[in-house]
C-alpha cells in the first residue's frame, strides 16, 4: 500500500471565535480541536502528519509538541490551496496526501479509510456531504452523467448554483506527484482572491485525470467549528458518541446527555454513572463500579465493586476494590487507597496510601500520611503536615484507633495497635499498643454559680 502523509490546515485566524486562543485550541472533549485530527492521523497509520500553522503558530506548536509532527509555517494565509502548497517541498513523492482540516474534529476513521480506498481508482478525491443549510461552503457542480465537474466556493457561486445543497467538506486526497502538478497552477482570480485548494477538481480534470467523490452520510462528521455554539453543538455530538458507545458496552448511564467524557476513558461493564459526572484525563472504571450524581474523576483508577457517593471529587487518585468514597469525599493527587476502604464526607486525601479496610469516615484531612490497614481515624482528625515551611510524614500502623478531633503534629509515628484518645495533640511517636492523651485534664466544679447580667 501507498504510504500516507496527511496535511492539517491550521493556519487560519477564527475570527469568530472572539477569542485570545488559536482556535483550533479550543477544546472537544477535553483535547484541543486540532488534535482529534492528529488522531485520526495516527490511527491512518500516517508515515508523516504536517500541520499548516500560521495565526497562534507558537501556541498550537507548544500545544502539539508531544505528538511528533512536522509544523509548516504558512506565514500570510492566502487560501487552502497556497496552504498545502506550504507543505508540499516536505511531503514524500510517492505518497497519497490526505488533507484534514484541523478546525473538523468528528471525522470518523472508518469514513477516511473508505475515502482513500478511492484514490486506486481516480487521481484526485473529494468527501462531499448533502448538508441541509449549504450557506457559505463549497458546492459540488456535476455533470449530466452525475461526475463532479468542479467546485464553486459560495462567495463565487451564481443563485441556481447556490440552491446546490451537496458541499465540499474539505477533505481531499491526492498522490503527491499530482499535487506538484496541479497545485502550481492554482491562480487567485476568483471573489476572496485567495488560492483555493477546490480548484483542483477542474485543474486534475482538464488534465484528463480522474477525480472521485465519497458523498459521507453523516454530516456531523464533515462539521467545521466556526464559533462557539458549533463549538457547543459539537461537544454534544461527540459526548453523544462516546456515552452511546459506553452503554453498548454495559454501561449504565442514568441520562447519558448528563455526563460529560473529557480524556481517555476505559470502563468495564455493570458500572453505573448517575447525573452529571465528568470523566477527565486518563480514567480507569473496573466493574460494578457505581458512581453517584455530580462527582468529578479525573486521571484516577477505580477498582471493582467500590461506590462513589454524591458530589465527591477524585485527581490522580489510586483507589482500590469495594470501597466506599463519600459523599462530598475529596481526594487528591497522590493518594492510594486500598480495598474495603471507607473515606466519608468532608474528608480530605492528599498523598497518602490508606490501607486496607481502614476508616476515614468525617470531617478529616489526611495528607502526607502512610496508613496501615484496619485503622478508625475519628470526626475531625486532621493530620497537621505543614509547619509553614516544610510538609512532614505520619506514619500510622495497622488497627489504630484515633480519637476524634486528633491533631497528629508531624513528623509522627503512630504503631501498630496504639489508640489515641480523643482531642489529643499528638506530638511525640506512640509505641505499639499504647494508648495516649494529650489534652487538659478535666475537672469538674462542684455548686458552680453561672455569671449573671449586669443591671445598668
Ligand atoms: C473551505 C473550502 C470549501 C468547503 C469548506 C468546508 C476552499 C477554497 N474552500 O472553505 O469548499 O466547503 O472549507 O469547511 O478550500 N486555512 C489555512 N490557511 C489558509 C486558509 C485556510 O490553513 O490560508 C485552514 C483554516 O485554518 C481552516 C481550513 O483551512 O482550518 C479551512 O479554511 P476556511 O477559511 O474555513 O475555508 P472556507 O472558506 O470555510
Ligand atoms: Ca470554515
Amino acid at each position: 500500500m501507498q504510504a500516507l502523509n496527511v496535511v492539517i490546515l491550521a493556519a487560519g485566524k477564527g475570527t469568530r471565535m472572539c477569542s485570545k486562543l488559536p482556535k483550533v485550541l479550543h477544546t472537544l472533549g477535553g483535547k484541543p480541536l486540532v488534535q482529534h485530527a492528529v488522531a485520526a492521523a495516527r490511527q491512518l497509520e500516517a508515515k508523516t502528519t504536517h500541520v499548516v500553522i500560521g495565526h497562534g503558530a507558537e501556541a498550537i506548536r507548544a500545544a502539539l509538541a508531544q505528538e511528533n509532527l512536522n509544523f509548516v509555517l504558512q506565514q500570510e494565509q492566502r487560501g487552502t490551496g497556497h496552504a498545502v502548497l506550504q507543505a508540499l517541498p516536505q511531503l514524500d513523492r510517492n505518497a497519497l496526501a490526505l488533507v484534514l482540516y484541523g478546525d473538523v474534529p468528528l471525522i470518523r476513521v472508518e469514513t477516511l479509510r473508505e475515502f482513500l480506498a478511492l484514490c486506486a481508482t481516480g487521481s484526485l478525491a473529494v468527501l462531499t456531504c448533502e448538508v441541509q443549510d449549504p450557506t457559505g461552503l463549497g458546492r459540488i457542480l456535476r455533470d449530466a452523467q452525475g461526475n463532479i465537474s468542479a467546485i464553486v466556493e459560495h462567495k463565487d457561486a451564481t443563485d441556481a448554483e447556490r440552491r446546490i445543497t451537496e458541499i465540499n467538506s474539505g477533505i481531499l486526497a491526492a498522490p503527491v506527484a499530482r499535487l506538484h502538478e496541479w497545485l502550481p497552477q492554482l491562480g487567485a482570480n476568483n471573489a476572496q482572491g485567495e488560492y483555493y485548494l477546490t480548484d483542483l477538481v477542474s485543474i486534475a480534470l482538464a488534465a484528463g485525470y480522474a477525480v472521485r467523490t465519497l458523498r459521507c452520510a453523516d454530516a456531523v462528521e464533515i462539521s467545521g467549528v466556526n464559533n462557539r455554539v458549533q463549538l457547543a453543538q459539537l461537544e454534544r455530538e461527540y459526548q453523544a458518541r462516546r456515552t452511546h458507545h459506553l452503554m453498548l458496552n454495559g454501561v449504565t448511564l442514568r441520562d447519558p446527555a448528563r455526563v460529560d467524557i473529557r480524556g481517555d476513558l476505559v470502563c468495564a461493564s455493570d458500572v453505573e454513572i448517575d447525573v452529571n459526572v465528568i470523566l477527565e484525563g486518563k480514567v480507569e472504571i473496573a466493574e460494578d463500579v457505581k458512581i453517584g450524581p455530580n462527582c468529578v474523576l479525573k486521571n484516577c483508577r477505580i477498582g471493582a465493586a467500590t461506590v462513589i457517593e454524591a458530589n465527591s471529587v477524585l485527581e490522580n487518585a489510586v483507589i482500590g476494590r469495594a470501597c466506599h468514597l463519600g459523599p462530598f469525599a475529596r481526594i487528591r493527587p497522590g493518594a492510594e487507597v486500598e480495598d474495603e476502604v471507607r473515606i466519608g464526607n468532608f474528608v480530605e486525601i492528599k498523598q497518602a496510601r490508606i490501607g486496607a479496610r481502614s476508616k476515614v469516615n468525617h470531617l478529616s484531612y489526611v495528607g502526607d500520611s502512610v496508613l496501615g490497614s484496619d485503622v478508625n481515624v475519628g470526626a475531625g482528625t486532621i493530620t497537621c503536615n505543614y509547619d509553614g515551611a516544610n510538609k512532614s510524614r505520619t506514619v500510622i500502623g495497622d488497627r489504630v484507633f484515633i480519637g476524634s478531633n486528633t491533631a497528629l503534629v508531624a513528623p509522627v509515628n503512630i504503631a501498630s495497635g496504639a489508640t489515641i484518645g480523643a482531642g489529643s495533640v499528638i506530638t511525640q511517636d506512640v509505641g505499639q499498643d499504647q494508648l495516649a492523651v494529650a489534652r487538659g485534664q478535666q475537672r469538674n466544679i462542684d455548686g458552680w454559680q453561672r455569671p449573671t447580667k449586669r443591671s445598668t
